[in-house]
């Protein structure tokens, strides 16, 4: 008895220590021993500090490091380091960095990326990256985070509208992807958003507020579609694909973003596994693009090199190939039962192991884990009351108001009347982790959709229709009976990420089961048009929904997250305006006869190949990219002050030419010549209807018909911007445009040039004609 008492309250004792468990460090100040290593001394050079620590390291140590669960070295008082946190949209428990189980039960859920990207507003796409890095660090700093790296953002392209995964990036222009990478990359690293990069004047003494990690490097778009496995896919990828579409999002969050972290993915690119890739990971990466950071793998593509790939002939060669290629670190332990013998059989050298070495320590010293107790630090100061906080919750409401997307509202079907009796139908009504979007969190709170309405509408009453998403059998006469007694009906339906996952990649584009069936028969039964609202990550052919005038509108909400239901309930009622934009094309269901394993951007005619996404597809679609309504509309103009011709002949003439007549090749006009090209374009925008609201303008180019490029796009995303407008108020956006960037074109060798002749910039339904004179 007295025994297990004492169990009892020595049990009691440690689950108040686990609660207040210091986060982990190295160099404690009061262990004596770390006065005299030079690696602890947190006012010299990081290159110099990281040398001093691994000249102390034996082999096996050294070794050890190489993994993401890198053991402690408790002789030099080095802690252990979990390299794998995750926090795609919030502070996520996937991975192993992480743990909710202590003072902080909870992290704000964002809405899954895919929507927060709707809402084109860089300066949002900031903030919550920096509210995630500081829960990050709040839980840090309860010990509740074993390692400041987290793996996101995931800044592939969304180039087939069945990749299981495409709901956790921005999208499928590399424009949108890239600035994304860069405004969540500076957030969630504690970085200025607007400031160019002084070195070593980053905030809070250069210390790095949290880790981003930009994935998966590269070209990694498919999961697992009809037994093609990302494992052990080969994309092929053509220069032009690759270079103004598949690297763009990963120049960006390396060069402007900063990010301290490159995932390499599973596959292989043109025969070459990612990670084992030396032009990628060091000539691309390193070299051309200045990368200063950690290259980890995705979880055992090391392994994957040599099991499934087949490109490695022994273990000893996948490990000596990643190391020499410049990965540093394996998510998985391939790295720790390898390297000594790949070492003794001499296919890599104990050079390759210290060069991984030095970018994972300064990582951790730029996160400042080599500089004694954090509590002594800046981020230490951050306590568990800065997780969940009112400001952070209030922030992941905005991202899902601006976020979600009018799809279709014939006749002002919305807002509804909080004085008409409504019908609430759908199994996504009644479910709120549905909301959250994979790789969530512990969300702070969470309010179903139904339960978010209910606070408009009290007397709502509910039917699920259909058991779950799946929907194998519909319960029609249920719902029907439900919606006739109501003068409103809304219906919740679409996917949910189990359909739509990791590992796991559509098959078609239709809704599952007998939603559609559902749908429509309660459609039809209805007194007036029904509403219909879409939980879904990647886009579903509705053209049924569309077409149908007992639909009265559509909304679709992606995973919005822990603030998604009471979003979606505020816009159904008026109490915010929707102005969300697709950021992904929507194809009919018969898109799917396009093979998922074609990675070509570009359409081939001879074939019937369509190409992808609305810069290169011309084919039918349900919506188009960039599309989305609002409570009120909108006219825009150009105002003149944009030039009518570019001179670029006043450039040093020589040895500009590219193999096309007529063309210049950026990579030879300069860097400082191409800052001199800048120039402005002033958009007037103005709310012509009668409610206020905030919504994107988005700013394409599209080229005059003849062009000597092949493959051209058909219109190319160059800017974007939101603006908050009262009903009848004028506004202007300045859009500053970069002919480098955003008047070139990538030709067939993957060099951008500049062609001459006619681009129009195109807003909406206005064009502004610019003539470029070589
Ligand atoms: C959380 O803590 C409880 C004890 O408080 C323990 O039983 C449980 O296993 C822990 N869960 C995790 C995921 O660590
Ligand atoms: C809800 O129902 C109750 C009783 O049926 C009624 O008194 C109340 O007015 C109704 N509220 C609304 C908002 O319709
Ligand atoms: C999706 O729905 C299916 C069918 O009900 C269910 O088994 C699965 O757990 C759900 N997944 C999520 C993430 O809600
Ligand atoms: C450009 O010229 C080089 C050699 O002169 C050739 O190898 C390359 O294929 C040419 N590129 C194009 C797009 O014609
Ligand atoms: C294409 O190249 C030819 C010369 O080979 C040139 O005359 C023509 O202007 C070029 N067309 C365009 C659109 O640049």
């Amino acid at each position: 008895m007295k025994l297990s008492s004492a169990a009892a309250v020595l049990l009691l004792l440690l689950l108040r220590l686990a609660d207040s468990a210091p986060p982990p460090f190295s160099c404690d100040a009061s262990d004596p021993k770390t006065q005299t290593f030079g690696f602890c001394k947190a006012n010299l050079p990081i290159d110099e500090r990281v040398h001093d620590l691994i000249t102390r390291l034996t082999i096996d140590e050294k070794i050890s490091q190489l993994v993401n669960s890198a053991p402690a070295i408790p002789r030099l008082g080095i802690s252990a380091y979990e390299w794998w946190s995750e926090a795609l949209h919030g502070v996520s428990g996937y991975g192993l960095g992480v743990s909710f189980n202590g003072t902080i039960k909870g992290a704000t859920s964002f809405p899954q990326v895919i929507l927060s990207a709707s809402t084109f507003d860089s300066n949002l796409w900031y903030r919550i990256g920096q509210a995630i890095g500081k829960e990050a660090r709040a839980m840090y700093n309860q010990g509740q985070v074993k390692g400041m790296a987290f793996w996101a953002p995931n800044v592939n392209i969304f180039r087939d509208p069945r990749w299981g995964r495409g709901h956790e990036t921005p999208g499928e222009d590399p424009l949108v992807a890239g600035k994304y990478a860069v405004a969540f990359v500076r957030g969630i690293q504690g970085d200025n958003y607007n400031n160019d990069k002084v070195e070593g004047q980053e905030n809070n003494n250069g210390i790095l507020q949290a880790s981003a990690c930009c994935k998966h490097f590269t070209a990694y778009d498919l999961d697992n579609w009809k037994g093609v496995s990302r494992l052990g896919f080969d994309a092929k990828v053509t220069k032009q694909d690759l270079a103004d579409t598949y690297q763009p999002p990963f120049k960006s969050c390396i060069q402007e973003g900063r990010a301290s972290g490159i995932m390499c993915a599973y596959n292989r690119v043109n025969g070459v596994p990612n990670c084992a890739d030396y032009d990628l990971l060091t000539k691309t990466a390193r070299g051309e693009w200045g990368f200063q950071g950690y290259i980890v793998s995705d979880c055992n593509a090391v392994a994957v090199i040599h099991d499934v790939h087949k490109y490695a002939k022994l273990p000893e060669d996948a490990v000596a190939d990643v190391l020499k290629a410049g990965m540093d670190v394996d998510c998985g332990s391939y790295l720790s039962t390898y390297t000594k013998s790949a070492l003794e059989q001499k296919k890599m050298l104990e050079s390759d192991i210290d060069r991984a070495l030095h970018n994972l320590f300064s990582v951790q010293m730029r996160l400042g884990f080599f500089n004694g107790n954090p509590n002594t630090q800046p981020f230490g100061k951050i306590g568990p009351d800065q997780a969940c906080t009112q400001e952070h919750q209030q922030l992941a409401l905005e991202a899902a108001h601006n976020g979600i997307v009018l799809l279709k509202n014939s006749n002002n079907r919305l807002p509804l009347s909080k004085t008409s009796s409504l019908a609430v139908i759908g199994p996504n009504a009644n479910n709120a982790y549905v909301l959250l979007g994979n790789y969530e969190g512990r969300p702070c709170k969470s309010v179903e959709v139904f339960r978010a309405i209910q606070s408009y509408a009290p007397n709502a009453s509910y039917e699920g229709g259909c058991k779950d998403v799946n929907c194998a059998v519909a319960d029609v006469a249920s719902a029907v009976r439900t919606a006739k007694d109501a003068d409103d009906v809304v219906l919740v339906m679409g996917l949910n990420y189990s359909l739509e996952t990791e590992d796991h990649d559509r098959v078609d584009l239709v809704l599952p089961g007998q939603q559609e069936g559902l749908i429509r028969a309660v459609a039809a039964a209805s007194k007036k048009p029904v509403v219909l609202v879409l939980i879904c990550g990647g886009p579903v052919d509705v053209s049924f929904a569309k077409d149908d005038p007992k639909i009265g509108s559509i909304l679709w909400a992606g995973y919005p997250g822990e603030a998604g239901g009471i979003a979606l309930a505020d816009i159904l009622y008026g109490q915010h305006n929707p102005g969300g934009k697709l950021p992904v094309t929507w194809y009919p269901k018969d898109f799917i006869k396009v093979p998922m394993t074609d990675m070509r951007m570009r359409p081939d005619p001879s074939s019937g190949y369509p190409g992808r996404t609305y810069r290169f597809y011309n084919g039918p679609k349900v919506f188009e990219f960039g599309y989305g309504l609002s409570y009120t509309t909108h006219s825009y103009e150009f105002i003149s002050s944009t030039p009518n011709t570019l001179h670029l002949n006043q450039l040093t003439p020589t040895s500009q030419t590219t193999n096309e007549t007529n063309s210049l090749s950026v990579s030879k006009i300069g860097a400082n010549n191409c800052e001199k090209l800048k120039f402005s374009t002033h958009v007037g925008v103005k709310n012509t209807g009668n409610m206020p609201g905030k919504h994107p303008v988005l700013i394409f180019v599209r080229h005059e018909r003849n062009s000597n490029i092949t493959g051209r796009p058909l219109k190319q995303l160059v800017g974007f911007e939101s603006v908050s407008l009262n009903a009848g108020e004028s506004g202007e956006i300045e859009f500053v445009l970069d002919p480098c960037e955003h008047l070139s074109t990538a030709n067939e060798d993957g060099d951008m040039v500049i062609e001459e002749g006619y681009r129009y910039l195109v807003v909406e339904d206005k064009e502004y004609s610019i003539n470029i004179v070589l």
